[in-house]
C-alpha cells in the first residue's frame, strides 16, 4: 500500500562521498532535500530544460556579485560558453566590474575590521573584501574620461551604452595583456546585450550624471530599454524558443527582466504566454510583499510566467556566491557549449519586428486581449527528476 502512495518518488538513498567525485556528481548525488534540493533542481533545469534547443537565457544580476570575483570565475565562462544571451544587471555590478577590467586590486579581508580606522587609512569595505579608495577615484576617471568619446554625445539604451564602454574595458585589457577580465568586455566580445534597470542608482551612473552638467550629451533612453529587453523575449517565443530568466537575488533587475512578459501581453496587446522557465537564487523571503521575494507562482498571475511550466520553475534559498560557482562548474561539465546568439548585433531588427506587430495590435484604448488558459495542473515538484540510487 504504501509502496504505492510514494512510488511517484525517488527514495532517499545516497552512497557515501569518496574522494574523487566531481561537483555535478557531488550536486545530483548528494544535494537530496531542502535548499540542496532545490540547487539540484536548478541545476537539472538549466542544463535540461533551460539550455537545450538553443532556448533564450536572460540573467538578472544583484547583490555584491563581481567585486567577490564571480565576473571572472563565473559570468566570464558562462558567457564565453554561450549559456547566458542577455543580461540585466545592477549598475554596481558593472561598476566593480571595471576593477577587474583596469586591473585594479581587490582583497580578501574580514568582515570584522574597525571602519573607522579603514576610513582613516582610505580603504574601502564591501563585507570581508578591502580595496584602496583609489580603486575607485581611478575607476570614476576611467568612465568619465571614456564618455568624453564622439560615440557616447547622445542618448542611447543601456545595452548600446555598454557595448561601447565594453570595448573601451577590452582595448585596456589588452594593452594590459588581461584576457577573460571583465564582464563588460566580454560581453563586447560576445555580442551580449547588458541593460541597467535603474542607471542612475551606481558610480557609473553618477559620472555620467556629472559629466552631463559639463557638456556631455549623453542620456540613457529606458524607452528603449524597456522596449528591447521585450522585444529579446518576443524573438524567443516568435521563433519557437524557450525563454527563460535566471534571477541571482532580486531587486529592479528580476522586475526588469520578468517584466518583458507583461509589456507584450498586457501593454503592446501580442498574444502570448510568459517565460518558459524561472530559477532564481536569492535570500529573500516572500512573505513581505516584496518583488524581489515574489515566487514563480506569483510571477504567472502577472502574465510573466508561463502557468503550463510553473512545475519546473525553481526558487532556491542560497546565497549567489555558494550558489553560482557550483551551478557554473555543473553546467560547464553537463551541456556542451552552445553557439553564440550575438543578439547585441541584431537589436535593431530585433526591435523593429515587435515594433511592427506592435503598430497592428496595439491600441491607446484599453487593450482587450484574453488570456490563453492554462493546460496543465501545477503540481510543483511531482516533474523533477533525482538521481536515483546510482
Ligand atoms: N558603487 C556603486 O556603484 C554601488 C555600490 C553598491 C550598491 N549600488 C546600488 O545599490 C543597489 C542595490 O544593491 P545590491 O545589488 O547590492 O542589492 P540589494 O541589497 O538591493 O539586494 C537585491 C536583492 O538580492 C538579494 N541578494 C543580495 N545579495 C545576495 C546574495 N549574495 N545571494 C542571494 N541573494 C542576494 C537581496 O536579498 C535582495 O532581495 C543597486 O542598484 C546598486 O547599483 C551601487
Amino acid at each position: 500500500m504504501e509502496t504505492t502512495k510514494l512510488s511517484v518518488y525517488p527514495r532517499l538513498n545516497p552512497r557515501g562521498i569518496s574522494k574523487d567525485i566531481s561537483v555535478a556528481d557531488l550536486i545530483d548525488r548528494t544535494f537530496l532535500a531542502y535548499n540542496s534540493g532545490r540547487l539540484r533542481e536548478a541545476a537539472q533545469l538549466l542544463t535540461q530544460k533551460m539550455l537545450p534547443d538553443d532556448g533564450f537565457v536572460g540573467l538578472s544580476l544583484t547583490g555584491a556579485l563581481t567585486p567577490a570575483g564571480l565576473g571572472k570565475s563565473c559570468l566570464i565562462p558562462l558567457m564565453k560558453a554561450g549559456f547566458i544571451d542577455w543580461i540585466v544587471s545592477t549598475g554596481a555590478n558593472l561598476y566593480h566590474d571595471l576593477h577587474y577590467g583596469l586591473n585594479m586590486k581587490l582583497y580578501a579581508g574580514s568582515p570584522f575590521i574597525d571602519d573607522v580606522a579603514l576610513h582613516r587609512d582610505g580603504v574601502i569595505r564591501i563585507y570581508d573584501i578591502l580595496f584602496d579608495y583609489n580603486v575607485l577615484l581611478d575607476t570614476d576617471a576611467f568612465v568619465r574620461e571614456v564618455i568624453r568619446g564622439p560615440e557616447f554625445q547622445r542618448p542611447m539604451g543601456t545595452d548600446e551604452f555598454h557595448y561601447h564602454l565594453g570595448r573601451y574595458v577590452h582595448e585596456r585589457g589588452r594593452a594590459l595583456r588581461l584576457k577573460n577580465n571583465s564582464v563588460l568586455a566580454t560581453a563586447y566580445e560576445c555580442g551580449i546585450p547588458i541593460f541597467v534597470s535603474s542607471p542612475g542608482d551606481s558610480s557609473i551612473g553618477m559620472n555620467v550624471a556629472a559629466m552631463a552638467l559639463r557638456d556631455s550629451r549623453l542620456i540613457f533612453d529606458v524607452n528603449r530599454d524597456v522596449n528591447q529587453t521585450a522585444a529579446i523575449v518576443y524573438e524567443a517565443k516568435s521563433t519557437g524558443h524557450k525563454s527563460s530568466v535566471f534571477i541571482l537575488g532580486g531587486g529592479s533587475p528580476k522586475n526588469f527582466m520578468l517584466q518583458t512578459e507583461p509589456q507584450i501581453q498586457e501593454v503592446m496587446g501580442i498574444q502570448e504566454k510568459g517565460h518558459d522557465y524561472f530559477l532564481q537564487c536569492t535570500d529573500a523571503r516572500p512573505d513581505s510583499g516584496g518583488l524581489s521575494g515574489a515566487t514563480p507562482a506569483e510571477a504567472v498571475s502577472w502574465g510573466k510566467v508561463d502557468p503550463d511550466t510553473l512545475p519546473d520553475c525553481v526558487v532556491a534559498y542560497v546565497d549567489s556566491t555558494v550558489a553560482l560557482p557550483l551551478l557554473t562548474a555543473y553546467c560547464l561539465s553537463r551541456v556542451k557549449p552552445r553557439k553564440l546568439k550575438r543578439l547585441y548585433d541584431r537589436r535593431d531588427e530585433i526591435l523593429d519586428t515587435v515594433r511592427s506587430i506592435y503598430l497592428k495590435t496595439g491600441t491607446v484604448s484599453k487593450v482587450l486581449t484574453g488570456r490563453k488558459i492554462a493546460k496543465r495542473a501545477t503540481a510543483v515538484g511531482m516533474s523533477k527528476t533525482l538521481d536515483r540510487d546510482r
